[in-house]
């Protein structure tokens, strides 16, 4: 049997494909599941807390910690003199002080760490330090660092055709500009480590990280140790959402100098507040564009400048604002396109990973160009989208991205004219365009918008994955791989394909935490690759152990190994049915190995960070949503009243969980594009930095009608059980949302026979931004 080949064995009806409950579903809602701050402590244990700063840009003049050390229960401070080596994190930028060195940047920014016997007492010390800052002028949003060039990565330029003849050769043109807002991760679980020292100058930390060999490397390097002296583990999270890509790891290289310093066992845990002042947030974008169109609505040159904020270090932004441009043609074919993306450099948090990782702020460019084409026109933007679609790549027209990747499994069309339908939206359009016509207090709006969304990571070095599965002697199974487990359900799905793959009850396998010391080198849980990487590579393992029993039963029933097959907790032979169970004993007792690795490399993905051209991604994940809203028109206040949403997510290895990644993006993006409002005051301090000011939806806001399908083919590429990756698509789905209420704003500004065309409404589309809209003439 070749263990590279899809398909070698029939899948086990009874796990995969199946809607199994997420493995820790009953010990996380009985209170049961443990996270970092649920681990017993060991004697001695600290707890540091961060020393902030006040001051948005300013050279640190002195550091007065003495009424700090005051307080009882106060061991002392980490300052940034405490460190003895390279006194930066080790990214891949290397810009980014651990703690603030002689300058600080941001608001909340952490000059040093105060240590003591309780939490309360560290946190309530570190607030007495006082840190005389002398002020510089900072640069507070994008606007300003476009003005005076402050970059922290140098711009992007992609290009094809001649945008500016195209446009000048148009019908029509419009330009315009556009601003979207930030969002907090707000995991429920705060950004947390706990860091022990071991014998010999070992260490073993506890880490709250979508990527725990990142952590284990940026420790080894503060602490000066090797990779082979730190071990990092991860449990689970509570939520990780891209906030804790890299920035989980601040805390965890926190923890450990502290816990250098003091010689003991040191955990940090943000509270609320800290969290939201210390750690990055998705990069708000400010747009500008030029856009030429026939009368049909077909864009035939566009213009686009992408200006994100990335805060004071570039942490991810390269990456983020890269697939900022792979994502602004979204579903649509852009013949003469040319994009500047700036990667500003402002005095806040040092903006970072959030789902999607860019590709929502690339997406809703071009989603509401489209709306504001049709608006134009008076057109139907679905029909606006409909003209402007990539082609299937067999009409060898109009398929071909603006980074010369032919999008080869394309499924919009009758995706989208499935959802159309099955919502009834153009009944509906007309329906909401009468009432409209006859009530002035509230408006209504609808929009259908499609996602295209690349899957794999643009760095194709991290598109690699590895997994070790041990059978035991008793027939139980147990895994690792190097993903990490935030809530999305990926061990259970990777579970459910080691069982399929034996034959055996989901309840028989068990993934353990993720762990550096028994997979090496993993990639971050990130770009929605976790299932496609680690199920993969776990599936890998699982046949080679196959292949052993395989080869065992075969030699005593003297029968091609090809024949023996795995299922219902049976290993069967043309001649013989034996329990899985028995003849793991009988290999054991004959020295057959019962466990083994598995390695997984994405194929046919290349692509030229220079110029951003090649195939960056494996296979792209399509859907659609249709939504419908309803706006007050004298408050500003809106609800979503309906959605209905096709979701693309290939062959469905866990449909539950498909479904809850699916709910749970959407309404995460409807947040992003309505409620979740960031205001950072005029000295650069983030005011919205608690649940009393910062609104994510609740339940409530679920919309009444909220009805999910799933697009029912396989992935066309080779993946995992045919799937696709799901946890970060659907996300997109909510820029609906957000084209729905600018229809509906359309309608409440036709009253006042303003010019409905444009509508100047940026996000999140909060009660004050939609009343702001609507009476913009
Ligand atoms: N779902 C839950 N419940 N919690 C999370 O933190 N993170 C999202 C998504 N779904 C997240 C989630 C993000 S940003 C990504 S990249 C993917 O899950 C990562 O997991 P996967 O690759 O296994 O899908
Ligand atoms: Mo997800 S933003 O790629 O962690």
């Amino acid at each position: 049997m070749n263990s590279n080949t899809q398909h070698v064995s029939p899948a086990n009806s009874s796990v995969m494909g199946k809607p199994h409950f997420h493995e820790s579903a009953r010990a996380q809602v009985s209170g049961s599941a443990v996270y970092i701050d649920d681990i017993s402590e060991l004697k001695d244990t600290l707890y540091a807390a961060p020393i902030m700063s006040r001051v948005a840009h300013g050279r640190i003049k002195n550091i007065d910690v003495n009424p700090a050390l005051r307080i009882p229960g106060v061991k002392g401070v980490v300052l940034s003199s405490d460190i003895g080596g390279d006194k930066y994190l080790a990214n891949f930028t290397h810009d980014e002080p651990i703690l603030a060195i002689d300058h600080v940047y941001h608001v909340g920014q952490v000059i040093g760490l105060v240590v003591a016997d309780s939490v309360m007492g560290a946190r309530s010390a570190a607030k007495l330090v006082q840190c005389e800052i002398e002020p510089l002028p900072p640069i507070l949003n994008v606007k300003e660092s476009l003005k005076a060039k402050s970059f922290v990565l140098p711009p992007v330029h992609v290009k094809r055709g001649d945008a500016l003849e195209a446009i000048k050769a148009s019908e029509v043109t419009i330009s315009g500009n556009l601003e979207i807002g930030g969002q907090e991760h707000f995991y429920l679980e705060s950004q947390i480590a706990y860091a022990i020292p071991l014998e010999q100058s070992q260490w073993l930390v506890h880490s709250s990280t979508q990527h725990p060999g990142e952590v284990q490397h940026w420790v080894a390097h503060a602490l000066g140790v090797d990779l082979n002296a730190v071990r990092v583990e991860c449990k689970r999270m509570g939520g990780g959402f891209g906030g804790k890509e890299t920035q989980g790891g601040h805390l965890a290289v926190w923890a450990s100098l502290a816990a250098l310093k003091f010689k003991c066992p040191v955990k940090m845990r943000l509270d609320r507040d800290e969290d939201f002042l210390i750690t990055g947030k998705r990069h708000p974008f400010y747009y500008e564009y030029k856009v030429g169109f026939d009368k049909s609505g077909l864009i035939k040159g566009l213009e686009l400048m992408l200006a994100s904020n990335c805060g004071f270090s570039a942490d991810l932004s390269g990456p983020v604002s890269d697939r900022a441009v792979f994502h602004v043609d979204n579903a649509y074919f852009l013949e003469n396109v040319s994009i500047s993306s700036y990667r500003c450099k402002t005095n806040t948090q040092s903006h970072t990973a959030f789902r999607g990782f860019g590709g929502p702020q690339g997406m809703i460019l071009i989603e509401h160009i489209m709306g504001e084409i049709a608006r134009q026109l008076d057109l139907d933007p679905l029909e606006v989208r409909r003209v402007n679609l990539y082609q299937p790549s067999s009409t060898g027209k109009r398929c071909v991205t603006h980074y010369q990747m032919t999008v080869e499994d394309n499924i919009l069309e009758p995706l989208i004219n499935t959802l159309a339908q099955s919502s009834d939206y153009a009944k509906r359009r007309k329906e909401i365009a009468q009432w409209n016509a006859s009530n002035s207090l509230i408006k209504r709006g609808i929009a259908l918008t499609p996602v295209k969304f690349g899957i794999s990571f643009t760095a194709t070095l991290f598109n690699q994955a590895g997994a070790l599965v041990n059978v035991y002697t008793d027939g139980s199974v147990q895994i690792n791989h190097g993903g990490t487990e935030m809530g999305q359900g990926l061990h259970t799905k990777v579970a459910q394909i080691v069982a399929g793959e034996l034959g055996l009850p989901l309840d028989q396998v068990r993934v353990t935490a993720t762990d550096t010391s028994k997979v090496p080198n993993a990639s971050a849980t990130a770009a929605s690759s976790g299932f496609d990487l680690n199920g993969r590579a776990a599936q890998y393992a699982a046949r080679q152990i196959k292949n052993n029993l395989a080869a065992f039963v075969s030699g005593l029933d003297e029968c091609g190994a090809g024949a023996v097959v795995f299922e219902d907790s049976l290993i069967k032979t043309p001649h013989k049915n034996r329990a899985f169970k028995e003849v793991v004993q009988l290999a054991y007792a004959n020295r057959i190995q019962l466990w083994s690795d598995g390695f997984y490399r994405t194929p046919k993905i290349h692509y030229d960070k220079t110029t951003l051209t090649g195939r960056p991604f494996y296979y792209f994940t399509y859907g659609a949503a249709c939504t419908e809203v309803a706006v007050d028109t004298l408050t500003g206040e809106s609800r979503v009243i309906a959605v209905d949403i096709l979701q693309d997510v290939g062959r469905s290895i866990n449909p539950a969980i498909d479904l809850g990644q699916i709910e749970g993006g959407f309404i995460q993006g409807m947040g992003w594009l309505t409620n979740e409002e960031l205001v950072w005051n005029e000295q650069g301090a983030l005011s919205t930095h608690a649940p009393s000011t910062y609104k994510i939806p609740t339940s409530g806001d679920t919309p009444q009608h909220f009805v999910i399908n799933l697009w029912p083919e396989p992935n066309q590429e080779d993946n995992v059980f045919g799937s696709k990756a799901v946890g970060e698509p659907p996300f997109m789905l909510s820029i609906s949302v957000f084209e729905a209420l600018k229809e509906a704003v359309s309608a409440g500004l036709e009253d006042k026979v303003m010019q409905k065309k444009r509508i100047n409404l940026s996000a999140p589309a909060t009660a004050e931004r939609i009343l702001r809209a609507m009476q913009a003439f």
